[in-house]
C-alpha cells in the first residue's frame, strides 16, 4: 500500500482563493496527495477571484491547472468521507483561505459539514491543523474565535503577506503565504528568497 503523505485542503469563502489554487499546485507537485474539500461560499469566492465556475458537489481539480491524481475531491455535506474520521491518516489539514464564519464553528464544535468535523477531528486527535483566516477590521468575536482557535491547538496563520523579500508581481506575495503555510505543513519549498538569503540588492 501507498504510504504518501496526506494533507487535507479546505477552502472556505473567505478572500484569497489564489492562495488556495497555488497551495494546491504546490503539494501536488510535491508529491502530497491532497484531500480536497469546499464550501458554497469557497466555491462563491473561487467565482470572484479567479473566475472559476466551480460545483462544490463536484469539483475536478483540473480547473486549478492540476492534472496529477495525487488530489481527492471529498463533497462538502458528506460527513462520512473518510476525513471525517479519527483513523484517517491525514498528518496535518489547511483550511485556506477561512473565513470567520468556519472559524466560529470549529471553536464551538459545530461539526456540521465535512470541513468543521475534519477540522474537529484534528484537534481531537492533536493533529496539525492550520487556520488561515482572513478579514478586515477585526471585531472582538472574531479575536475571541481566533483565540480560542489558538488554545484549542490550531495554528492561526493570517493571510497578511509580508513585504520584505521585495515582491513585484501578484503571484510573489501570493507564494509568501503560501510558503509560510508549507514550513507549517514541512513540505520543503523554494518558492519566495529567505530572508537573510543573498538579497542581491
Ligand atoms: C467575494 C466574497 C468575499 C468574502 N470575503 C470574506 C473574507 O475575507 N472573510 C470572511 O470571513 N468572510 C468573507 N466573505 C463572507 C463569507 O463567504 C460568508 O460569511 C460565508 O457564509 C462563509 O461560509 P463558509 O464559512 O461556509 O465558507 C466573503 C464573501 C464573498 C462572496
Amino acid at each position: 500500500m501507498s504510504r504518501e503523505r496526506a494533507v487535507i485542503h479546505a477552502i472556505t469563502g473567505a478572500s484569497g482563493a489564489p492562495y488556495a489554487r497555488r497551495l494546491v499546485q504546490v503539494l501536488a507537485a510535491s508529491g502530497v496527495r491532497v484531500h480536497l474539500t469546499m464550501s458554497s461560499a469557497g466555491a462563491r469566492v473561487l467565482l470572484e477571484e479567479l473566475g472559476i465556475r466551480a460545483d462544490p458537489a463536484q469539483f475536478d481539480p483540473r480547473l486549478f491547472d492540476v492534472e496529477s491524481d495525487l488530489v481527492t475531491y471529498h463533497r462538502p455535506e458528506d460527513v462520512g468521507a473518510s476525513i471525517a474520521s479519527g483513523s484517517f491518516g491525514a498528518s496535518a489539514m489547511v483550511v485556506l483561505p477561512c473565513s470567520m464564519g468556519t472559524v466560529a464553528r470549529i471553536v464551538h464544535g459545530v461539526s456540521s459539514n465535512l470541513i468543521e468535523r475534519a477540522a474537529d477531528v484534528m484537534l481531537k486527535e492533536r493533529k496539525k491543523l492550520v487556520l488561515v483566516p482572513r478579514e478586515t477590521p477585526l471585531s472582538s468575536i472574531h479575536l475571541k474565535n481566533l483565540l480560542a482557535a489558538t488554545r484549542a491547538g490550531a495554528v492561526v496563520l493570517p493571510a497578511m503577506p509580508g513585504f520584505y523579500h521585495r515582491p513585484t508581481t501578484l503571484e510573489e506575495l501570493v507564494d509568501f503565504v503560501v510558503t509560510k503555510v508549507l514550513d507549517q505543513l514541512g513540505v520543503p519549498s523554494d518558492l519566495i528568497r529567505r530572508w537573510g538569503k543573498a538579497p542581491g540588492r
